[in-house]
């Protein structure tokens, strides 16, 4: 039996996830999203490592800066009441909450790509002795495109610049001890070290502190995609001492499709104006950002590498959300999530399969919500097939279905009824 502390115990009835559904502190929150209603009333949503829902308010956030807009035009910058100009700062704090930094470290700008490549841009800085990056070999491709255009971008060639962290023979999931070897061996050669915080396929957590530590103590610059940990994990950048972040906005974070994305700058860098970076007038000195000089002096901080101005629509629907995230609390989410994301390896542990096995981490530290399970044939058909019934998890190629309960709205009896209907169907 596995669990929860105040949990110890699951059990396999219906009538368990019923009751405990009843005694969750956070139950009230479900009620704050909208759930499709494609297939029918009853979704059961399992893909928040994906596209989160829309929280409730989201509309009435985003009608709020429309009539701003109506009525006032372009004046809406500067006299709205929440004026548009400095409207990103209304996140900041919640943000540096979420993501365990302080709120001159975090800036909500752009995408997630983009922001990574800013992020390189300044800490990505390869030298003939020291021009190596660290990613996971399954990284998103996003990322080994970004990390290898960068490499390029420098004269570089991925062939020798660019070591790609492998599980074990037989394993699935990157063994830190491993992280640290390679440090020992090589880590004078390595410029940066970019991991995801949780791995978009595996859904491994890795230990951030750990990594951060050994990777600065070998002089290399360490970055972090957070895409997969963001309102998923208790994260704490600032004490972890990493040196940057990115993260999308519309997964755990139900921003919404497309929303603006986070991006850290520890606080060590925050007056390091002579660090090269790709400017915009929007990270310009705030005070004279409308005299329209010719000369770029960054704002202090993160707020220094933003570019543009940005889609205030795309940051009202996130406020939305960070609204729920500070009211719910990033400690009590978590503890939430193990007990969610316990149970359901307990359900699908019940009967050994030989035709499914369970590739995340079994230890709840190392990973968040999402459960990968790797079906060994028909896995698409089948999460097609369930989608069709109103169940949505996700398909990875080649063999993975993913699933995550999310603590802001998914319940014990969303999981009883995944696992009933995947084993029915699975057969
Ligand atoms: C781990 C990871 N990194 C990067 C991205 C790319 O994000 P964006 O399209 O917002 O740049 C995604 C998108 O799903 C992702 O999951």
């Amino acid at each position: 039996m596995t669990g929860h502390p105040m949990q110890p115990e699951f059990q396999f009835e219906e009538g368990f996830a019923i009751a405990q559904d009843e005694r969750d502190p956070l139950r009230e929150f479900r009620e704050r999203f909208l759930f499709p209603r494609a297939s029918g009333d009853n979704c059961v949503y399992l893909c928040g490592h994906s596209l989160g829902l829309q929280p409730k308010t989201a509309a009435a956030y985003i009608t709020r800066e429309l009539q701003e807009w109506a009525r006032l035009g372009v004046e809406g910058h500067f006299r709205a009441e929440n004026p548009w100009m400095p409207y990103h700062r209304l996140l900041a704090e919640q943000t540096a909450e979420l993501v365990g930094a302080k709120p001159v470290e975090v800036v909500v700008m752009n995408s997630l790509t983009v922001n990574l490549h800013l992020m390189m841009v300044s800490f990505y800085r390869p030298t003939q002795a020291r021009h190596k990056i660290v990613v996971e070999r399954g990284a998103f491709p996003s990322d080994q495109y970004a990390v290898k255009s960068q490499i390029q971008f420098h004269g570089f060639d991925p062939e020798s610049s660019l070591i790609e962290l492998t599980p074990r023979p037989g394993e699935a999931c990157v063994c830190e001890e491993d992280i640290e070897a390679l440090m020992e061996r090589e880590g004078e050669q390595i410029a940066l070290i970019m991991l995801g915080g949780v791995n978009y396929s595996t859904g491994q957590a890795f230990d951030m502190a750990r990594v951060t530590r050994a990777g600065r103590e070998r002089g290399c610059v360490v970055g972090f995609d957070l895409a997969h940990a963001a309102g998923n994990l208790q994260l704490k950048l600032h004490d972890w001492d990493a040196d940057f972040a990115v993260w999308c906005s519309y997964k755990y974070l139900n921003g919404g499709p497309g929303c603006a994305a986070g991006c850290f700058v520890h606080e060590r860098h925050a007056e390091a104006r002579e660090l090269p970076r790709f400017a915009g007038w929007w990270g310009h000195d705030e005070q004279a950002r409308f005299e329209m000089g010719p000369k770029f002096q960054a704002m202090r901080g993160a707020e220094g590498w933003q570019l543009s101005n940005p889609s205030i629509v795309s940051l009202a629907a996130l406020r939305a959300s960070m609204e729920i995230f500070h009211e719910a609390g990033m400690a009590r989410l978590r503890e939430k999530s193990v007990s969610l994301t316990g149970y359901l390896e307990f359900l699908l542990d019940e009967k050994a399969s030989s035709t499914f096995s369970i590739v995340t981490p079994r230890e709840r530290a190392r990973r968040g919500a999402q459960l990968s399970i790797k079906v060994r044939l028909g896995g698409r058909e089948l999460c097609e097939r369930l989608a069709q019934e109103g169940i949505l998890g996700d398909w990875r190629e080649p063999d993975i279905l993913r699933v995550a309960p999310v603590p802001l709205y998914n319940s014990f009896h969303d999981v009883f009824r995944f696992v009933r209907r995947f084993r029915a169907t699975i057969g």
